[in-house]
């Protein structure tokens, strides 16, 4: 029995030549304790980031690395063949080449050509290698063939840069890539509508009020669902993270460009997910021309009017058995309160879940990981998740189809 539920499998673990190889460790680990027979094909060059001893210890099998061991049993295409699942981690910019184009010139690219297994592969290199077209065209390449494609996250690298190219963390990957393995398709035939993102309020042709939400929480929820099986429509605002092609984009910017697009899409939805941080204000009027200071002076008034809550009408006019998730940002510290705050919103907004989270400066807005709680109408805590956006988007699908 293994973490998810799903049959004890045999996974390959593809290491190669990057810092982020000591991460793959704890992909290993937490494979072999989810109770897969796990067998590491290491690169040479993986090996010199990491030790054979720490991998065969943790995995529990023989690594192997060296295409002309074991020819007599052929082991170039019996390790690949065995395999139900290979997950390449971290995959360098060099084998993301060399995967695009087919090569076999070491014993993980004979293992990965020789296998009908779903391949998962994390991505770890520096941001300008990862924006290279050569290699935006190679991920596109595996894309097309059914590769899964984890991250690469955003953040630290390994000197002082920081930026997208960062492996995605051990438990995502492991996550995504036994979903993958499982095929779970629990949203299949499902319409879900997910709104991310920041609402912005225009002032002029130039200006506009808006908020800290970058969208990813609510991307990562529409790939997510996406991945699963569901039909998805993503009304996105103002989105700081790209949108794979699996999910349909409605691109709205202001609060009431967001209410017709929500309460048209909604029409057709199964589940509405309002994950956008939405204006609860706009300037009453918006100059038609820019705001000039020397019309103006020193002192700008500007008045501001209550925008509709999106929410709350989508839940007042919704479809028969349609399930609408709301979400709360709270700055409040304590976690009693916490609740008790979101009770009372998912109550007033006629929610039937409350995904709370708790945003700040440095928490929440902007970042990789996010922690939640979920509450139902009634206010009770039906369930918990911390971690990356995308494992806690999956967490938070896992309890629609058993609260509708
Ligand atoms: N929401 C909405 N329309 C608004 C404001 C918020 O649909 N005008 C939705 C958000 O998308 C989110 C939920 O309502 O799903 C809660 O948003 P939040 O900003 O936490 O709540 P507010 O309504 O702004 O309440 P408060 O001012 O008490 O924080």
């Amino acid at each position: 029995m293994s973490v998810h539920g799903v049959r004890s499998l045999n996974v390959v673990v593809g290491i190669t030549g990057g810092i982020a190889a000591y991460k793959a460790v704890s992909v290993v680990r937490a494979l072999v304790l989810g109770g897969h027979d796990v067998h590491v094909v290491a690169t040479e060059n993986a090996l010199r980031f990491v030790g054979r001893p720490t991998l065969e210890a943790i995995s529990r099998n023989t690594v192997h690395s060296d295409l002309y061991e074991g020819v007599a049993e052929v082991r170039h295409v019996a390790i690949g063949q065995a395999a139900d699942l290979i997950v390449v981690a971290p995959a360098t910019a060099n084998t993301v080449a060399k995967l695009a184009a087919g090569l076999a010139d070491d014993l993980l690219g004979n293992t990965i050509l020789a296998s009908t297994a779903p391949l998962v592969i994390a991505p770890a290199m520096h941001t300008e290698m990862w924006q290279n077209a050569a290699t935006v065209a190679n991920i596109a390449t595996l894309r097309q063939r059914g590769v899964t494609v984890v991250g690469p996250a955003v953040g630290q690298l390994t000197g002082a840069d920081s930026g997208p190219g960062r492996m995605s963390e051990p438990e995502e990957i492991v996550e995504v890539a036994l979903r993958t393995a499982a095929g779970r398709q629990d949203l299949a035939g499902r319409r879900i509508l997910v709104t991310a993102g920041g609402t912005r309020e225009p002032l002029d042709p130039v200006r506009f009020i808006g908020n800290r939400s970058s969208g990813k929480q609510g991307v990562a929820l529409a790939v997510a669902a996406a991945d699963r099986g569901a039909e998805v429509t993503l009304i996105a605002a103002n989105l700081e993270v790209d949108v794979p092609s699996t999910v349909r984009v409605v691109r709205v910017r202001s609060t009431l460009d967001l209410e017709r697009a929500a309460t048209s899409a909604a029409q057709t939805a199964d589940i509405v997910i309002m994950a956008a941080a939405v204006a609860d204000y706009r300037p009453e009027t918006v100059a038609d021309a820019k705001i000039k200071k020397d019309v103006q002076g020193d002192v700008l008034d500007l008045r501001l009017v209550k925008n509709p809550d999106i929410l709350a009408g989508l839940a007042a006019n919704r479809r028969p058995g349609q399930l609408i998730v709301g979400f709360a940002a709270e700055t409040e510290p304590d976690d009693a309160k916490l609740r008790q705050l979101g009770a009372a919103k998912v109550a007033r907004k006629g929610a039937d879940l409350l995904v709370v989270n708790r945003v700040g400066w440095n928490e929440g807005f902007a970042t990789e990981g996010n922690t939640v709680i979920v509450l139902n109408q009634t206010g009770d805590i039906v369930g918990e998740a911390s971690g990356s956006k995308r494992s806690v988007a999956d967490r938070i699908l896992d309890l629609l189809p058993h609260s509708i």
